[in-house]
This record gives C-alpha cells, structure tokens and sequence, in this order.
C-alpha cells in the first residue's frame, strides 16, 4: 500500500504524471465527478488548518466521495490520552483514506505503521508538508511551464517553515534550479538542510539577509509567515513577525514574470496591494492545491 510521507515519496516520474492528472482534472472536472463514488477521506487534524483540510475535504467531495474526520486535537479522543497508533487502527475501519496533521514530527510515520489504509502527511510539526509541495510544484510547473532552470527566492521563516523545508528537497531533483534564502539569522535554514541536503548534492545557493538586493535575480519569489506557534518566546516572535513585507515598491525591483508564491496563510509579509499585481500567484496556488490533492487520492486509491 502507498502513503504519501515526504515529497521524495515519489519519483519525478510518478510526480509528472500526478501533475499530468491534476491538469486534466483542471480541463474535465466532469470527468472525474464521480471518480470517489462510495469512497471516504478522514481528516485527523491534532493542528488547526483552512487551506489544508478544507482542500482536501473539497478534493474528496469534487470527486464524488465523502468525509470524516476531526478538525482539533481537542476534539478528538487524544484529549483523553489516546494515541496516534490506536486512533488510527480506528479510523481504518471508517475510512478508505487519511489525511493526518500533527504538530509532533514524524506522527503520521507511526500512524502509518499501525494503518490498513494510505496515510498522507498533511504537516508533521516543523519537518515536511509534502503536498503543499506539490501544490507548489503543480503551480510552477503550471505557471511557469518548467520546474529546471529557475532561480527562487524562499523568504521568511526558513528554520521553522516546513513548506520550505519539503520545497527545497524537491527542487533539487531538478537541473539548474539555484536557491537564494533570504531571512533574519535567527530564522535561516537548519543545518540538516544546508549540510546534509544541499552541500551533499553540490546545490547552488546563497543565504541573504536583504531581500532588495536580490529580488531582481528571482524568477520566483516564496514568501512565507513567521511560524508564531513554533517559537519559544513571544519577544522574539514580535522582534521578527514583520522583517519582511512585500510591497509594491519592493515589486518593482522584480522581473516581469517573477511569480509570487505563498502557502498561505498570510499575516503582513505580503501587502494586499500586491494582490492586484499579475505575478502575484498565491491564490492560484490554493486553487490548484484542490486539483492535486484530486490527483493524489486517485493515485493513492488506485482509481487512475
Ligand atoms: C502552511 C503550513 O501549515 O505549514 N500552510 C498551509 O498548509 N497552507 C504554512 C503556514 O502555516 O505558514
């Protein structure tokens, strides 16, 4: 049986052909309408999520099946002190499907060894979101017509966004991409990623403190929140929230078809001034987080 843990779950291939059903779903929605007929998703979210859950709720429903699920820890038996292992022997008789968030890193691993039906890590603390990855790469690929020979900007909280942390392992599966990692020094990169992630595998990339600087080099811009529930304490967290923000002034400096991504949600780091700009492509991206989403409980179910 298939889960979907990290990105690196998947070959370029299999991921081609992911994003191949995406467009398809995108052109024939009709097509696929009842593609889920009689099947149900459960979502187990220990974390609070919009994008996420909703998403993957509507990709289920868009194809014709059905959900369940929890939307809180506090809403769910683990407030009684049940784990992760037992919850999830449960929901495998409920459920074909799972959609698991959880704040620990590595939760949904242990799920999925306990599980009869396909796990898919739906954020596990600060380490991997494998398919807002996909969203992103969906939405590049798309956008863009390429995912080789970029250059992109990732911007932010880079220690503790693990939208960031699962992007890069993906991109560098691509020829030519060059990173430039633009945040404050208390919120780079962690080491296991620029040592054993990029060094390792001979990356180019640069780590940059000035976002001006280097925005007329980027022919993506992935900008990101600061990770509030993440931090130890709350000064920092106030110190560091608005380092950045994206302005129409700072655009100016960028490429006519620089692209604008971001996971959502957004807090200040991007205005809502840039939202008329045509590269801003953030909300795009949560449309086609919908279609890959599709794409990927057909695969995972074995109906394509
Ligand atoms: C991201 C996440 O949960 O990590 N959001 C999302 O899934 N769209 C980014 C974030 O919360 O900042």
């Amino acid at each position: 049986m298939k889960h979907l843990m990290s990105p690196l779950d998947m070959s370029v291939e299999e991921l081609d052909k992911l994003m191949a059903i995406a467009n398809d779903i995108e052109a024939n929605p009709a097509k696929y309408a009842h593609a889920c007929d009689g099947k149900i998703l459960a979502t187990c979210f220990y974390e609070p999520s919009t994008r996420t859950r909703l998403s993957f709720e509507s990709a289920m429903m868009r194809l014709g099946g059905q959900v369940l699920g929890f939307a809180s820890a506090d809403s769910s038996s683990a407030s009684k002190g049940e784990s992760v292992s037992d919850t999830i022997r449960v929901i495998s008789c409920y459920a074909d499907i799972c959609a698991m968030r959880h704040p620990k890193e590595g939760a949904p691993m242990v799920a999925m060894t306990k599980s009869r039906i396909p796990i898919i890590n739906a954020g596990d603390g600060g380490h991997q979101h494998p398919t807002q990855t996909l969203t992103d790469l969906l939405t590049i690929k798309s956008l863009k017509g390429r995912l080789d020979n970029i250059t992109i900007g990732l911007c932010g909280d880079l220690k503790f966004g693990r939208t960031v942390h699962s992007l890069i392992s993906a991109l560098i599966r691509y020829e030519n991409v060059k990173f430039v990692f633009i945040s404050p020094d208390e919120l780079r990169i962690p080491d296991y990623i620029r040592e054993d992630v990029l060094i390792k595998n001979n990356i180019e990339f640069k780590e940059v403190v000035k976002l001006d600087d280097v925005m007329p080099d980027l022919d993506l811009l992935y900008m990101t929140r600061v990770q509030r529930e993440r931090f130890f304490n709350e000064e920092d967290y106030i110190r560091l929230k608005d380092f950045y923000i994206l302005t129409k002034e700072k655009m100016e400096l960028a490429k006519d078809d620089m692209l604008v991504l971001h996971p959502l949600p957004r807090v200040n780091e991007i205005s809502i001034e840039v939202d008329n700009d045509p590269r801003a492509a953030y909300f795009k991206q949560a449309q086609y987080g919908v279609y890959i989403r599709m794409a990927l409980i057909l695969t995972l179910l074995e109906l394509v």
